[in-house]
């Protein structure tokens, strides 16, 4: 693996031939050993070109994640600084909670092609094609008051938002506190479950779902999902998104934990906020209220003017926005 991937990075960096030779003087390794190499990794569905007397040229590469494909080149100071990458799991929030019982680092990522027991919010279930979508879940062990993790949903969603704004180029937007949607449609969701020990966070494992590349859903989902194909038509390696996500993660996440003005966060969010200046249901002490979203507060709840003109705080929980899937 380390070998075969070593040459990759060597491909990637050089962007045109390398010889034989010079591949594996590099590396320490024969040419026939390159050679063998190569036509793993082409088996594997990276394309390169091989050419007498020039060698070996990267020009594509499949859609593949693995722990030595996210972590090349990855930007962060503790995020990803283990990678579990798991082909089939029940659901990667439980993955990495059993992780984070045995001792898993804090920054842990786990990732896997597909879930046979997705978690959703409200005890709902999140399924998705296998090797089309992303399922991934962060170990996180911050030193905050268990009332402030509902915050790490929130950065989160604003990552994912902000990831695929600029990674993909998709008109990304939050539904308050936590569905990224394209178009009036769900493109992410994101679970955050918290485990404490004698009223402190023992950890926090934040999960989100992706979906990338699907080409089209099943008839009862279509009107309520998309995916970063369907709406950019373009194609995207998971890898990169998750590698920029990563990072985008970080920097909020670390901002927050270091105590920094978490209102400026906010600011940034609201941005992306779709709650806001827009009619809005939501349930409220257990009856359904109907008003205008008006904004989103440092404790990261969303307020609300109902039709009485009274303002109304929304800590948590399901909010229907006219024009989104509901
Ligand atoms: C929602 O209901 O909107 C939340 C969906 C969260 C799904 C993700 S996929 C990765 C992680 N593992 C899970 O079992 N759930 C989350």
């Amino acid at each position: 693996m380390d070998i075969r991937y070593n040459i990759l990075k060597l491909l990637r960096q050089k962007r045109d031939f390398v010889s034989g030779e010079e591949i594996g003087d590099i590396l320490d390794i024969s040419r026939a050993a390159v050679w063998k190499h190569i036509d793993r990794l082409k088996k594997e569905g990276y394309k390169i070109e091989s050419v007498k007397n020039r060698g070996y040229k990267l020009y594509g590469e499949p859609d593949i994640v693995n722990e030595a494909e996210i972590t090349e080149g990855l930007n962060t100071a503790f995020i990803g600084s283990s990678v579990v990458c798991l082909l089939s799991v029940d659901s990667t929030n439980n993955k990495a909670k059993e992780l984070a019982e045995a001792g898993a680092a804090d920054g842990t990522v786990v990732f896997a092609e597909k879930q046979t027991m997705g978690k959703g919010r409200r005890g709902r279930a999140w399924s998705h094609e296998a090797g089309k979508a992303i399922a991934v879940s962060l170990i996180l062990k911050p030193d905050i008051v268990p009332e402030n993790a509902p915050k790490i949903t929130l950065i989160m969603g604003l990552a994912v938002c902000k990831t695929l704004r600029e990674q993909c180029g998709a008109d990304a937007k939050i539904k308050w506190p936590n569905d990224i949607i394209i178009n009036g449609k769900k493109v992410c969701g994101i679970l955050t479950e918290m485990t404490t020990e004698d009223e402190y966070i023992k950890y926090v494992i934040c999960g989100a779902g992706i979906n990338v590349g699907q080409e089209s859903f099943p008839e009862e989902l279509e009107r309520l999902a998309t995916s970063v194909y369907i709406e950019t038509g373009r194609s995207f390696l998971r890898k990169d998104i998750i590698k920029t996500l990563l990072k985008n993660f970080e920097d909020y996440y670390m901002n927050f934990i270091s105590n920094k003005n978490f209102m400026e966060f906010i600011e940034a969010y609201k941005k992306y906020c779709i709650n806001i200046g827009r009619p809005i249901r939501a349930i409220y002490e257990n009856k359904e209220v109907r008003g205008t979203g008006i904004d989103v507060n440092s404790s990261g709840e969303l307020i609300m003017l109902d039709e009485n003109g009274n303002e109304i705080t929304l800590r948590s929980g399901e909010v229907s926005v006219r024009g989104v899937y509901e």
